[in-house]
């Protein structure tokens, strides 16, 4: 039901550390057994190798490329990319530059998120490098089904990395499987574990690995597929039909078709839900943030919806009220009560530009406190980002209980008292931070990751006044 409205592909990654244990073949020729065994099915194929197998192998002649891999990984739909391959599978071309994306690859779940978004359907298949770097992660944690090929004890050995990242990252590792391959039949041992796939099996077990029943034989005839006169690789279904591989690879692929059909919610499906319930939470929060938020600038009085611009956001140290402030109000208001340059002087002008550059630059905090005969003093501090003092001073507040003005300071008085009163009349025993904001987007402050950052300072601000 849901895959018909917005779709959601069902992931199967192909991943081993160790090179030559058969994930390209797998990759490859899975990719062609689900699509025959359900024709309808939308099976993709990409790959993070070099190799250029998968485009030696799907490529139709006389098709016009719209970019690789690469493109994906930097953001390009998937859909714009997938071409029609042989056999009816999509593809998308491999590409040679992968590992200059490394430095900068946007985090373990950003493929999980692209494929959320890719508008591809039905099943995708990712061939991997033989490591574990970004993308192989990436498409690790993508992935609803994931096939560790293992061929001898090395590569077994090498298994307790993948599982290891899934440790790390709490994720359940039940998605991995092991799949012995590259069987040979022939040998035998003497004792309980009579042959290779046994033996590995047992191991694999052992170590609390998952191991499929199914696994993949070495035939010389499937070996021989990729070493052909005209270039090509040849497909185990058209080419090793009478193979006992060919059985193997069936199985396997009904094994994989009935995982899809087991899993109405694949992966992608589940972060693309969890990105969206995280989204509309912080939205939530930013609008709950905005709606207390008085429509008046509370030193003028005056609707900040006008003209002048609204240049800084303050915040009590409780949480309980917060606002915009017209720059130009607030910088007088700091010109005038902390800094008591007088109005008209000749030196005011220049005064005031600086005054508006520092505090462009700083958080201000004003903390009032009772005195012992009832008054109030000030204490004012201008601080960086990181929450270091950079100026402090005390100021009394003459009068403030008893509403007295002396005119300077009325502007002061109005935004305590607007924003840190508390019921008795008196100012709440709290603190008032200033900051900053972009006079173009000042309600960005509101936002994350912003207004986390803030949260963040005013946990710095309130552990620097008790001290
Ligand atoms: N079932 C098989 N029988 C015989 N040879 C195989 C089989 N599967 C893969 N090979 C061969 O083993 C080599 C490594 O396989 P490949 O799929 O490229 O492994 P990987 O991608 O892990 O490096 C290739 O030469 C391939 O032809
Ligand atoms: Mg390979
Ligand atoms: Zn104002």
């Amino acid at each position: 039901m849901m895959r018909a409205m917005h779709t959601f592909p069902f992931i199967l990654t192909i991943s081993s550390e160790k090179g030559g244990v058969g994930k390209t073949t797998l990759a490859t020729n899975l990719a062609i057994y689900l699509k025959a065994m359900q024709p309808e099915l939308m099976v993709t194929i990409l790959s993070f190798d070099n190799h250029f197998t998968v485009d030696k192998m799907f490529e139709l002649k006389g098709q016009q490329q719209h970019g690789t891999v690469q493109e994906l990984l930097n953001g390009v739909p998937a859909t714009e990319l997938v071409l029609q391959g042989q056999y009816g599978v999509q593809y998308i071309p491999s590409s040679n530059h992968l590992t200059e994306l490394y430095q900068e690859f946007k985090g373990p779940m950003a493929l999980c998120r692209m494929m959320a978004e890719s508008g591809l359907s039905g099943i995708v298949v990712i061939d991997t490098r033989p490591d574990l770097n970004i993308l192989t992660q990436n498409a690790l944690y993508a992935a609803d089904r994931v096939l560790i090929p293992v061929k001898d004890m090395p590569s077994l050995e090498n298994c307790k990395h993948i599982f290891a990242l899934f440790d790390q990252r709490g994720i359940d590792k039940k998605s991995l499987s092991l799949i012995p391959c590259l069987i040979d039949n022939r040998i035998k041992y003497d004792g309980i574990f009579k042959d290779q796939r046994t033996l590995l099996k047992a191991f694999a077990i052992n170590r609390g690995y998952r191991c499929l029943e199914t696994y993949i034989s070495k035939s010389p005839k499937v070996e021989s597929l990729n070493t052909n006169p005209d270039g090509k690789i040849y497909p185990i279904l058209g080419h090793a039909r009478d193979t006992e591989v060919h059985g193997q690879f069936s199985e396997l692929a009904q094994d994989i078709l009935t995982s899809y059909h087991a899993t109405p919610e694949p992966r992608a499906y589940l972060y693309h839900r969890w990105l969206k319930e995280q989204e509309s939470q912080k939205k939530e929060a930013f609008l709950a943030r905005l709606e207390g938020i008085p429509a008046h600038c509370v030193i003028c009085g005056a609707s900040l919806d006008g003209p002048t611009a609204k240049g800084f956001f303050y915040e009590s140290g409780d949480r309980t009220s917060r606002g915009f402030l017209h720059s130009d109000c607030f910088v007088t208001l700091l010109c005038n009560t902390l800094y008591h340059l007088p109005v008209n002087s000749e030196v005011h002008a220049l005064s005031l530009q600086m005054i508006r550059e520092s505090a462009r630059k700083s958080v201000a905090v004003f903390l009032p406190s009772a005195d012992d005969d009832g008054g109030y003093r000030l204490r004012f501090m201008q601080l960086d980002q990181h929450g270091s003092a950079l100026l402090e001073r005390t100021v009394s507040l003459t009068g403030f209980s008893e509403g007295l003005f002396d005119g300077v300071r009325d502007q002061l008085y109005l935004l305590l008292n607007e924003s840190l009163a508390g019921y008795d009349g008196g100012l709440r025993n709290s603190w008032l931070a200033v900051h900053p904001v972009d006079e173009e987007h000042p309600q960005q402050v509101l936002q994350e990751p912003r207004y986390r950052q803030l949260q963040e300072l005013h946990r710095r601000i309130g552990t620097l006044l008790d001290a």
